[in-house]
């Protein structure tokens, strides 16, 4: 099946003079510091740094889920930074895909009716073809035979495969992940890398958090962030990437383990993501 591609022109995105602090009980944090980015559509970029440098800040403010102090963030055309909550929640819906290290299935709903749900929530896709593009995405991802389990019945790099099954329902341009493969073993870690590549060879502009350096050294592009600033933006060679002509806009068609435990403080901010980026609507009351 096709996963459309991305139009050519400006960069999908575009980051200019971006700032971010936060307040805390002693004074400011800045996060990020005067950060300029562009990506282009059709990109495989990976975002390294070490613990608490702003990565997944970064990503946040690329996906809305969080929003700069100062700067512009432009995204797919849109200046996400400007929009209130309901527009931004349209927006995503459409146009960014959330890939999360510990996947954020909804417990209570199939891997068939988890991947419906974007489709729902954004009526883009027409409601008579739903169920077939989520089976499509399913097997896709070689997962179909998992469609109508729980995901709790899955394996770790399974329900990933069905998360990025989700991710792609609305066939947005752009897919996020922040340390996709954080939470996987060496294989399976492998095999999800591999299904990322191949949507950057279909015409996907994905951006990843990772501390995985097998699959940073496949993207086409590791930005290296140091105390909220962008200190390196390395190409990596055509032979440990993916093929360069992937970069194209109009393309149609590991090994992590740093076996963390998420803090309920994260955990809870990847939950209100999740909400926010699948089932605003329905579960608004959840982000608090
Ligand atoms: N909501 C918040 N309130 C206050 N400080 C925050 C908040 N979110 C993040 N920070 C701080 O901002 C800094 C950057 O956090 P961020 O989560 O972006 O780091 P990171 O590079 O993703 O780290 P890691 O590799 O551990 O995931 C950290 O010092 C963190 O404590
Ligand atoms: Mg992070």
């Amino acid at each position: 099946m096709s996963l459309g591609g991305n139009g050519g022109g400006r960069p999908l995105i575009e980051l200019s003079g971006v700032h971010k602090h936060y307040d805390s009980g002693d004074g400011e944090i800045t996060v990020l510091r005067d950060v300029d980015l562009e990506v282009q559509a059709g990109e495989f970029v990976s975002v390294v740094g070490p613990s608490g440098s702003g990565k997944s800040t970064l990503l946040n403010l690329i996906t809305g889920i969080d929003r700069p102090n100062s700067g512009r963030v432009v995204v797919a055309g849109e200046a996400v930074h400007e929009l209130n909550e309901n527009a931004l929640a349209r927006w995503r819906g459409r146009n960014v895909g959330v890939i999360f290290q510990f996947f954020q299935l909804l417990p209570t709903l199939t891997i068939l009716e988890n991947v419906i749900l974007p489709m729902d929530f954004c009526d883009v896709v027409p409601r008579r073809e739903r169920r077939e593009r989520a089976l499509e995405l399913l097997t896709l991802m070689d997962i179909d035979d998992q469609a109508h389990k729980l995901p709790n019945a899955l394996s770790g790099g399974q329900q990933q495969r069905a998360a990025i099954a989700r991710a792609l329902a609305n066939d947005p341009p752009l897919i996020v992940g922040d340390e996709p493969t954080g939470n996987l073993d060496t294989e399976t870690a492998d095999q999800v890398s591999l299904h990322l590549k191949r949507l950057v060879d279909e015409g996907k502009t994905v951006i990843l958090v990772t501390h995985d350096q097998r699959l940073s050294q496949q993207t086409h592009r590791v930005l290296h962030l140091v105390d909220g600033e962008l200190h390196r933006d390395r190409t990596n060679s055509r032979e440990s990437s993916t093929r360069p002509n992937a970069l194209s806009a109009d393309s149609t068609s590991r090994a992590p383990q740093h076996g963390r435990e998420p803090s309920l403080d994260e955990d809870s901010a990847v939950t209100r993501a999740t909400v926010s980026s699948v089932v605003q609507a329905v579960w608004s009351g959840a982000r608090s």
